[in-house]
């Protein structure tokens, strides 16, 4: 036994968790491995799949990421950072399902009862079949799951839940695998919906490593800037319907409220013909979403000049830079350079690189970029302009937003669908682009 701060695995510094292994705690194991073998194997013919009766759910965008309503008997998983949101959406929906579809039980370990039913009340409550429990001992709150049986718990966070047979605290690594393992029984067993909070730690993962992820069957993800209103709900995996869905929410006096056309939303505060913006048509799970990119350069004395990307890839913006440099002549190395995606989006998709290069040169120019023209395309190291998926969706939902004009990386396909109030205009490289936009 010697102290040992790297993992002999992967050879990353301080990852190793102490873990205190309980014999109690492996006898409990035990028993449920022979519960599971009372289940007698079924023919796959024999299953039939309207066996599965969502509860619905009437946030519309919820319901959506959670592939159109809640599974009886899943563990769905709520991560984020502190702040953003995951009690007030959670309690909306314990609301929601109260009143319509049942009994739900809220079990905080965070909060008082008082303060829960504050916020419930500013979400408009009423009288519903909304039951709170401020309890972190988890054997505790399964014996009145199990009393109770409710459609829907909500466990508001699982770092505070503990279960008294391990020895280590609260919040641990071992605490936090065997309370979800013990509530996915449950839920499984009972066939009660759970929602789970989790904190994102300072690595960003939920709940340290990624113990929970495994053991959920969804897992969401609540993102957003605290100090803009859009609130992002990401499904990052479910295994009752699509990943990479997203629902987007607006953060209100009265709770989160769904943004139903968010491109609209997104382009509200627009300032028209002014140097530096430009629209991005990117992909948010299967929905095309209209955003501004803005940019902007000013001369530095700085042998250093600052590159700055907000909700936009720093890498990338190196890359874009290099490319402004290289294949169009646009040299900035003298320049602070400031990018900017409106609204607090994290935009991680390269479809919006023709966009921001062209905000940047805009910038740089001092020319404006019409202001009914949407951009998509990818930018490789050549300058040439990428494909990128879904091109008919996107130029699609600019057309309905109004955009007269679409530029597009050239293709030898010819794109479906393209309405007859929007034009489109390919073009091959970030040259051609640039020609067609600023100087036309
Ligand atoms: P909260 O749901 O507590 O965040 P989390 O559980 O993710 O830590 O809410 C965070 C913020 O939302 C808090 O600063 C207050 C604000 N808020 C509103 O703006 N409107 C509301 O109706 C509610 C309930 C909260
Ligand atoms: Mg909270």
């Amino acid at each position: 036994m010697r102290w040992a701060g790297k993992c002999g695995d992967c050879g990353e510094w301080n990852t190793l968790i102490e873990e205190i292994v309980d014999e109690r705690a492996s006898i409990g194991n035990a028993r449920i491995g022979s519960a599971n073998a009372l289940n007698a194997p079924q023919k796959l013919a024999d299953i039939r799949p309207d066996d599965i009766k969502r509860i619905p759910l009437n946030i519309g965008e919820f319901s959506r990421v959670l592939g159109g309503g809640i599974v009886p008997g899943s563990l769905v998983l709520v991560g984020g950072d502190p702040g953003i949101g995951k009690s007030t959406l959670l309690m909306q929906s314990a609301v929601s399902i109260a009143k319509h579809s049942g009994t739900t039980l809220y079990v905080s370990g965070e909060e008082s009862a008082q303060q829960l039913k504050m916020r419930a009340e500013r979400l408009g409550v009423g009288d519903s079949e909304l039951y709170l429990l401020t309890e972190t001992n988890l054997d505790t709150v399964v014996h009145h799951i199990e009393q109770m049986k409710p459609k829907l718990t909500i466990i508001d966070s699982i770092q505070t839940m503990y279960v008294d047979s391990l020895a280590s605290s609260a919040g641990t690594v071992t605490q936090v695998r065997e309370s979800a393992q013990r509530l996915q029984q449950l839920a499984k067993s009972r066939g009660i919906a759970c929602f789970i909070v989790g904190h994102v730690t300072k690595e960003g993962t939920i709940a340290g490593p990624k113990v929970l992820e495994h053991i959920v069957d969804t897992v969401l993800q609540l993102e957003g800037d605290r100090f803009h209103t859009f609130r992002l709900l990401r499904s990052i995996k479910n295994r009752f319907g699509a990943t990479n869905e997203v629902g987007v929410f607006e953060m209100a006096g009265s709770g989160m409220t769904e943004v139903t056309n968010p491109s609209e939303a997104f382009l509200a505060e627009r300032m028209m013909n002014a140097p530096g913006s430009a629209i991005a048509v990117t992909m948010e799970g299967t929905r095309p979403l209209l955003v501004e990119v803005q940019a902007l350069t000013s001369v530095t004395q700085n042998p250093m000049p600052r590159r700055t990307a907000n909700g936009f890839d720093h890498n990338r913006l190196y890359l874009l830079l290099a490319v402004l440099a290289k294949r169009v002549g646009i040299r900035l190395h003298d320049q602070d350079v400031f990018v900017n995606v409106v609204g607090g989006l994290n935009i991680d998709e390269p479809a919006a690189d023709l966009a921001a290069a062209i905000a940047i040169a805009s910038a740089a120019k001092g020319a404006i970029v019409p202001s009914d023209l949407a951009i998509i395309g990818e930018i490789g190291l050549s300058g040439e302009l990428r494909q990128v998926a879904q091109l008919s969706h996107r130029v699609q939902e600019a057309a309905k937003l109004g955009f007269l004009r679409c530029l597009v990386p050239k293709t030898t396909r010819p794109i479906e669908n393209v309405p007859p109030n929007i034009k489109i205009l390919p073009a091959r490289s970030v040259g051609e682009a640039l020609d067609r936009v600023l100087n036309g």
